[in-house]
């Protein structure tokens, strides 16, 4: 499979973020150190990577989803990276060239299914036995294959979604219910929704907010779902006129919903912090009369220096996220929230069994002193001592979202390994690097050599061999 040359005005279509031209499958990959013997499972990431020459300026989140996975398994790993075939990639590759254009242009809001090509590029999800590709503007589900990675087709919920769902959908690790929400342009701006654990749609709300907001993400407790109304928002007045612009209101509060997990709109309670926006919750639980939450903040994603003719991008924004927390009481509707770190880190992730119950790690990659979102290691956060452990993937070197994958036999939260890929542009190299999660600044204990990039790219998940195995 080849790509037309790629025009050279976006910083995401070269360095670390140079699509790869060819979907390859490397059986048995070169190892440095020594693969686990007790891990079995699939790291998985998707991310953008167009197959054709883009229609118009482009923009890192127009690109094509790719999924990037390493099968561990009976102490060899191989390698494979496949397009995520959605319908409009296959329109496209019927066509022979792009036929959508991306964010940076002026869209089209009259084209059915809506101005922008789905790409399933974003997220990734295995819940009810089907693994599938999401989208950060909210689309279908786009199941693939395990560990072939082969598409699979549009997933049907049993009732049809009123227009699908956005990436960030989160898995309750004990009763097997996905929480999600998505959001619009118009209304209902956000609704909420619970699928059940054999797959089916049980139910979708309408959550009134004061406007269209560009929300990114959610986090769930036993009880509760945590939605959020950050003041990130499109100008309601251009967007009447079909132009979508978007503005930080620094007047606003950043506001918490809380919602029983299968309660109706009336039932959400309101939260106001200080103003603020997150891409990405790590977890959220249950303490006493309070609910935790644990995110990075970004104090302000649109500083006054980008310009208001474009929508944010990533490289300009000069984004600060910080790990926060923040603590809303239930019964006396106090709201407190503290900053924990001073280092800057995204993309955070943990063990996923701990999801909505009391958790102490993150692992979050650390953001590079770079102009675009780049990351040069990871720090692992102990957040009940404060305590953190680093390590630095060295020059030249950028990874990405860092995933736990537990140790078979696992017997607490981070008895197990992370596992991220690590990019080279230069020599044009890819690896999927393997730490121990108890001893992080120690390095890998294993690296596995991809004789191609592997681009920067956004969201990962990891299915232990046990859940993919029982895939219908
Ligand atoms: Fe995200």
């Amino acid at each position: 499979m080849s790509m037309a040359p790629a025009t050279a005005q976006s910083p995401y279509l070269v360095g670390p973020f140079a699509p790869v031209r060819d979907e390859i499958t490397v059986d048995a990959l070169a190892v440095l150190g020594a693969l686990p013997h007790d891990l079995h499972g699939m790291f998985v990431r998707n991310g953008a990577n167009p197959r054709f020459a883009p229609k118009g300026r482009y923009h890192w989140f127009d690109g094509d989803g790719m999924v990037h996975g390493v099968h561990f398994q009976g102490g060899r790993a191989s390698y494979r990276n496949r397009y995520v075939k959605t319908p409009g990639f296959l329109a496209e590759q019927e066509a022979g060239e792009a036929l959508w254009s991306g964010i940076m242009e002026r869209p089209d809001l009259s084209r059915r299914g809506g101005p922008f090509k789905d790409t399933g590029n974003t997220d990734l999800v295995f819940h009810a036995g089907r693994f599938m590709a999401l989208w950060w503007l909210g689309g279908a589900c786009h199941q693939l294959s395990l560990p072939a990675l082969e598409s699979l087709g549009v997933v049907d919920f049993g009732s049809p979604l009123k227009k699908g769902l956005a990436a960030h959908p989160k898995v309750d690790p004990v009763t097997g219910e996905l929480m999600f929400f998505d959001y619009a342009q118009r209304p209902p701006y956000l609704t909420y929704g619970v699928i059940s654990a054999e797959g089916a749609l049980v139910r979708q709300v309408p959550i009134a907010l004061p406007g269209a907001r560009l929300q990114h993400d959610i986090a769930i407790t036993a009880r509760f779902t945590i939605l959020m109304d950050l003041p990130l928002m499109w100008d309601a007045a251009l967007l009447a006129q079909g132009k979508t612009r978007v503005r930080f209101d620094t007047a606003l509060p950043a506001r918490f919903g809380i919602i029983a997990r299968h309660g109706d709109a009336g039932d959400l309670r309101w939260f106001e912090a200080k103003c603020c926006y997150m891409y990405h919750t790590i977890n959220a639980w249950e303490e006493g009369d309070e609910v935790v939450l644990l995110g990075c903040r970004i104090e302000n994603p649109m500083p006054d220096r980008v310009s208001a003719r474009v929508i944010p991008r990533l490289d300009i924004l000069a984004l600060e996220p910080y790990l926060y927390e923040w603590r809303f009481n239930m019964v006396t509707g106090a709201v407190k929230e503290r900053q924990l770190d001073d280092t800057m880190t995204e993309f955070p992730r943990m063990n996923q069994e701990y999801l909505g119950r009391p958790s102490r790690y993150s692992y979050n990659p650390r953001v590079a002193p770079s102009s675009e979102l780049l990351y040069d290691g990871v720090v692992a956060y102990d957040t009940l001592t404060g305590r953190q452990a680093s390590y630095t993937y060295g020059p030249g070197r950028y990874g990405g979202e860092v995933v736990f994958a537990p140790r078979d036999g696992a017997r607490d939260e981070n008895d197990g390994y992370l596992v991220t890929f690590v990019n080279d542009a230069e020599k044009g190299q890819g690896e999927c690097v393997v730490l121990d999660a108890r001893d992080v600044a120690a390095g890998p204990v294993a690296r596995l050599c991809i004789p191609q990039q592997v681009p920067a790219g956004y969201h990962a998940w990891w299915v232990p061999s046990r859940e993919f195995e029982a895939q219908p």
